[in-house]
């Protein structure tokens, strides 16, 4: 079966893609590589690149490569971006997503695996967090997505759209088995920051407040191993496929980790005593975000295999070690250009 699948040069978006080929479905990557590597996509995929804003070259792909479904990553993500410039995000990921699913509409395609987050939640009234809990997105980014799953529940009510939205926690690790990895620019998210700190690409880390009331004092974040995530998507895909109605999944570990626990690990797993400087608090943090996975795990059997802090940093240094500086540097040999419909 073809499943479109926008923003797969990205991270987790090129290790879904990775899952969608080893369960038998045809991966077709559709980015604007506005933020996506070529290099992350494989060379036997198909790779269009195209914008989701653009409804009528969407439509017009699905037709073509005669769709299934489509996975939906495609958007901007950095949340302190989000605040300072939230045109760009209402723009990318609520307008775009609104166009995404117009082509699907007139293409007849009905089925969508979305990238939702955590985000949605906010400041947590409790932890562990299920998919009954408080709606209250403390940025832009989150209210992004959180309008974008109230678009699909209403597609899915008035057009027979079915969907699955998955709210991810703190995505991390890398593929053991391909080079791909996590490369923000500009990079924010911790365990990249850390790495490269152990990598002496990055002079040291620091610590974004000491004074949370947590054992430590910093914050605690449930990351998830990205291979757990991507095989969600696929028991998420599958679920639609035959015929499941729409739901709202968390993916998360349910297991905690501070930040200083994070930096305890990185300088285990590297065997790198690298700096480390303690600073205010960044705005915006809830202290203890943990995820409740039982909805998922219980209808859909999906159990994650990879997530001990251990593996998670382990095969991310694995990545780091190779890639120093990213993926951009990386040369795109002429056979991989073939591959573009553009
Ligand atoms: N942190 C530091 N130092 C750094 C960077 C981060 O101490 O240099 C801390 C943060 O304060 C936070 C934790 O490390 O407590 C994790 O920070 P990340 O930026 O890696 O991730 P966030 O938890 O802020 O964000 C993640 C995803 C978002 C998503 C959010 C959901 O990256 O996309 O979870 O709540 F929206």
């Amino acid at each position: 079966m073809n499943i479109l699948v926008t923003g797969g040069a990205g991270y987790i978006g090129s290790h879904v893609v990775e899952e969608l080929q080893k369960s038998g479905f045809t991966p077709i990557v559709y980015d604007n590589f506005s933020t996506g590597h070529e290099a992350a996509v494989p060379d036997e995929v198909q790779l269009v690149e195209g914008d989701i804003h653009d409804v009528r070259f969407a439509k017009h792909i699905m037709e073509q490569f005669k769709i299934d479904a489509v996975i939906h990553f495609a958007a901007s993500s950095l949340v302190g971006e989000s605040m300072t410039d939230p045109a760009k995000y209402y723009f990318n990921n609520v307008e775009g997503s609104l166009h995404l699913l117009e082509a699907m509409r007139g293409a007849g395609v009905d089925r969508m695996v979305f990238s939702s987050t955590a985000a949605v939640y906010g400041e947590p009234e409790a932890v562990p967090i299920t998919e009954d809990s408080r709606l209250a997105p403390t940025n832009v980014y989150g209210r992004t997505k959180l309008a974008i799953e109230g678009m699909l529940a209403d597609y899915d009510h008035a057009y027979d759209m079915r969907y699955v939205a998955l709210r991810y926690f703190n995505a991390a690790g890398a593929s053991p088995t391909r080079d791909i990895g996590e490369d923000h620019s500009p990079e924010s998210h911790l365990i990249p920051l850390i790495l490269k700190t152990a990598q002496g690409v990055r002079k040291q880390v620091s610590i974004f407040g000491t004074d949370y009331p947590t054992a430590d004092g910093t914050c605690v974040r449930d990351y998830i191993h990205v291979c757990d995530l991507a095989k969600a998507h696929v028991l998420a895909l599958k679920h639609l496929l035959s015929g499941g109605s729409s739901r709202v999944y968390n993916l998360g570990s349910e297991n905690g980790f501070s930040v200083r626990q994070m930096i305890d690990s990185a300088k285990k797993v590297t065997g790198v005593d690298f700096p480390v400087v303690e600073e205010a608090r960044r705005a915006g943090d809830p202290a203890v975000l943990i995820a409740s996975s039982a909805k998922i795990r219980e209808e859909l059997g999906w159990e994650p295999q990879h997530s001990s802090v251990d593996e998670v940093i382990s095969t991310a240094w694995k990545w780091h070690k190779g890639h120093p500086h990213g993926l951009s540097l990386i040369h795109i040999s002429e056979p991989t250009r073939l591959r573009r419909i553009s």
